[in-house]
């Protein structure tokens, strides 16, 4: 029996007599979207995210000549979890033709929707024309819409920034050309490609775009994007913008039961062993999925412990119900007020956050899992790494991390090397209160004393 590309119900359900472009806006209203995440957005993180209320999410940005040219990372992309409820699958093109026929290949592997991604601003998709680059020229931008979602089997949406790179805030215009083009959705992500992620998301610009659109009738949904922390600030972006539904990035990689709490209307908070459980649950997915063998866990740990330096930033005091807190912010780290596992999970560094993945991989119970953890919280291996400072070094760093989604064939010689070497050079200087530098003294304190290690060996100066 044909089925409606859109609910997966009997074609003649009542998407089918509807009809027209809203069709999708009408099954995202009022929902908290998955963002599409580069690396985190892998199908066992989206897996879990389902599992802990998402309805609809996005996938990774996928490069669709790759894809067309039938790159084995790019297909992996198009996989979707099997509790998704809804799943679009991002695309990069600015190609009529391209863009159709990953449309189509995307409509074969379950996705509902297609998106098309108008925000990328790394260079390796500005040189090449795409992501917030085709914002320059919206015109074009238009025509390249008009013809993937006249001929595409699934709804088109728009994934678009407030400017490109380096030009003018042009995003009421493009959104009401992306409108006059047929797409059936715009993401507002609110800042411009320039910012990266330096000011706050612009609200106000976003509500203009909806309010555009409610003064011509509608027609093409409009979700809001930007510095979304918890489920008080998704209502009230909701309700101030109205926006028909928003996207979550950085506070659904920090805290995955977000969407559980945007469901429910309250904060949750889970406590260390909640945690633990939901990081293991996330590492049974990737197992299921990579495989639960010596390859299998070769592959994970592209994102295992990648995870990581997102699930760190976790602190309760985000669910404050007014509070704008930057999704940036680093806090302290290792606090000795807190108990073992718990100051674990608040280290960054990718050597504590493998030590962290190898302990839950190889736990067969959550019980396991969480002794496991404790034994590495108090172990010589983590003091060690705390010693040399190995704590300290990140292994993602927001959307700088979007260059993972580009297969290494794409990237120019050397390019790695300087971009790593660029990442280091533009670690932000960690901001900490008296507060904060008395008590990581102290914890070096500590250190040297499980250690017998001399005082001025750690170089921390007095
Ligand atoms: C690690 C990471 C990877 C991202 N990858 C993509 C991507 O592939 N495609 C895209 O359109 N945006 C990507 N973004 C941007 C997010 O989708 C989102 O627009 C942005 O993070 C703002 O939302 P937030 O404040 O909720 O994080 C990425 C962001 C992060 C942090």
């Amino acid at each position: 029996m044909a089925r409606c590309t859109l609910c997966l119900a009997a074609a003649s359900c009542a998407c089918a007599a509807a009809g027209g472009v809203s069709e999708l806006g009408s099954l995202l209203r009022g929902k908290m979207i998955l963002a599409p995440l580069t690396r985190g957005g892998n199908q066992p993180f989206r897996r879990l995210c389902a599992s802990l209320g998402a309805e609809a999410a996005v996938s990774e940005m996928i490069f669709a000549r790759a894809l067309l040219r039938g790159e084995a990372v790019e297909r992996a992309r198009l996989r979707r979890a099997p509790n998704e409820a809804l799943f679009g699958v991002q695309i990069a093109t600015n190609d009529v033709e391209e863009g159709v026929a990953a449309a189509a290949l995307a409509a074969a592997s379950g996705a509902q929707w297609v998106d098309l991604n108008c925000g990328c601003p790394i260079h390796e998709a500005a040189r090449r024309g795409l992501g917030a680059a085709l914002l320059r020229r919206p015109e074009r931008l238009a025509e390249l819409v008009g013809g993937i979602a006249s001929r595409s089997p699934l709804p088109l949406t728009v994934k678009v920034r407030l400017a490109a790179d380096g030009g003018e805030v042009n995003v009421r215009e493009v959104a009401r050309l992306l409108r006059e083009a047929g797409a059936a959705g715009v993401t507002v992500h609110g800042r411009t490609a320039a910012d990266r992620y330096s000011r706050a998301a612009d609200w106000d610009i976003i509500q203009r775009v909806v309010e555009d659109g409610e003064a011509v009738g509608g027609g093409m949904a409009v979700i809001g994007n930007g510095d979304i922390a918890n489920h008080a600030q998704a209502k009230l972006r909701m309700d101030t913008a109205r926006v028909d539904a928003v996207m979550v990035g950085r506070g659904a990689l920090t805290k995955p039961w977000l969407f559980g709490e945007f469901r429910d209307g309250a904060a949750w908070g889970p406590d260390a062993r909640e945690r633990v459980e939901i990081y293991r649950r996330l590492t049974c997915y990737m197992k299921e999925y990579f495989g639960d063998d010596e390859r299998g866990r070769r592959k994970a740990w592209n994102f295992l412990p990648w995870h990581f330096d997102f699930f760190c930033r976790y602190r309760p005091e985000l669910d404050d119900e007014t509070a704008l807190t930057s999704l940036q912010t680093r806090y302290a780290q290792g606090s000795l007020s807190l108990p073992p596992v718990d100051r674990l999970l608040t280290y960054s560094g990718t050597d504590v956050h493998e030590l962290i993945a190898a302990a839950l991989w190889e736990a067969s119970s959550d019980q396991e899992a969480f002794d496991k953890l404790s034994a590495v919280a108090e172990g010589p291996q983590l003091a060690e790494l705390i010693l040399a400072g190995k704590q300290a070094e990140s292994s993602a760093s927001g959307e700088q991390d979007e260059l993972a989604n580009i297969p290494s064939s794409e990237v120019g010689p050397g390019q790695g090397a300087q971009r790593t070497r660029r990442k280091r050079r533009r670690a932000p200087a960690v901001q900490r209160t008296d507060e904060e530098i008395a008590e990581l003294r102290a914890a070096r304190a500590e250190k040297r004393r499980l250690l017998g290690t001399p005082a001025h060996v750690d170089g921390f100066r007095k």
